[in-house]
């Protein structure tokens, strides 16, 4: 057994998936929402090989925020159902969508996005409904006359996304209800307007309050992150960041896993047993309760992992917790970055 490698053995900084907590978290999703009523969204992921994962529990349809997602998708053979859920006035790109043989939807919210897809050759679109978060979407009102101004030009309009963003996150359980039924509310108010059998929407924070939406966008659950594991939702953190630690004093040490491994927006990460004081480009200073060497190895858990994820080429499978597991498959992170692949 002496070539087994261990996640303390891997170059750092790396990504280090727990497969046991990410095949519950996966396991959990596809009880409470199967099937159909989950659309994941591989933005949270950006792999492939994990798409398909979700695809053998019956997850065949995906929400993808970049056309180079989308793409990626089809040419590994997920091709039965994949929506951009995002605007595009990118012609080249949505030729691409249009031309890759997957069955694709895209989201619309305005005339110049409708012509963007209409003049290369998408078929089928929603529309974009904004819901709270100040982004994409168009006001419910003008959602109606908008679907119609996309069936004149030849489209098909199977129905209405409106994404939730500002409540996923909200800590306290009753707030977040509120805040979704009070979006959905108002999804639903555009799709009697425009049409169609789909309301898309929700994320991993709003899975299982969001009841309006025909489908769930969450991506986030899989994976994981300190943000979301403060909602005290049923999945795991199933991904850290590994580092070495190359300095040790009397106050603090300090690990390769600065603000170039780690998506930061959501706050700083978290290394068990010790504080984190601070980030910087290629470390994280931290004072550990129990005391480290340089050489040694941590775990770093990122607060949001979806930038997290985007920063790195793979994710290396462990097939348990902590640096003396063993390293049983790599999954590259092919959906990273925007050209169509090559
Ligand atoms: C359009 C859209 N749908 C769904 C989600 C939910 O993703 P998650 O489950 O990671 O919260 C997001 C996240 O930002 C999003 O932008």
């Amino acid at each position: 057994m002496g070539n087994v490698m261990r996640v303390a053995d891997l170059p750092t900084p790396a990504l280090v998936v727990n497969t046991p907590a990410i095949t519950r978290n996966l396991d959990t999703m596809s009880a409470a929402l199967p099937g159909a009523r989950l659309r994941p969204h591989v933005k949270a992921h950006k792999c492939t090989a994990l798409a398909r994962e979700q695809a053998t529990r019956g997850h065949v349809g995906f929400t993808c925020a970049t056309p180079r997602e989308l793409l990626g998708l089809a040419d590994a053979g997920l091709t039965e159902n994949l929506l951009l859920a995002n605007e595009s006035v990118a012609d080249a790109r949505l030729r691409a969508m249009a031309d890759c043989g997957a069955n694709v939807t895209v989201a619309v919210d305005s005339e110049a996005t409708i012509d963007a897809a209409a003049r290369n050759g998408i078929n089928n679109v929603l529309i974009d409904v904004n819901v709270g978060i100040p982004r994409c979407g168009i006001p419910a009102d003008e959602a109606g006359a908008l679907a119609d101004v996309a069936r004149a030009r030849g489209l098909t309009v199977l129905g209405t996304m409106g994404y939730e963003g500002h409540a996923v996150l909200v800590p306290d359980r009753a707030e977040r209800t509120t805040l979704t039924d009070t979006s959905m509310a108002t999804l639903e108010r555009a799709h009697a307007a425009v049409g169609g059998n789909i309301l898309s929407g929700g994320g991993t924070g709003t899975y299982d309050v969001n009841t309006t939406a025909t489908e769930i966008q969450a991506g986030s659950y899989a994976l994981m992150d300190t943000a979301y594991a403060k909602l005290g939702i049923p999945f795991e953190l199933a991904l850290a960041v590994v580092a070495t630690v190359i300095h040790t004093n009397a106050k603090w040490s300090v690990a390769d896993c600065g603000l170039k491994a780690l998506g930061m927006d959501h706050g700083d990460p978290t290394i068990d047993d010790a504080t984190v004081i601070f980030c910087s480009d290629e470390h994280v200073t931290f004072a550990p309760n129990t005391p480290v060497r340089v050489g040694d190895r941590v775990l770093v858990w990122p607060a949001h992992i979806d930038p997290t994820v985007a920063y790195h080429d793979a994710m290396h499978l462990a097939d348990g917790p902590g640096v003396d597991a063993s390293v049983i498959d790599r999954w590259a992170v092919d959906l990273r970055g925007w050209d169509p692949p090559t």
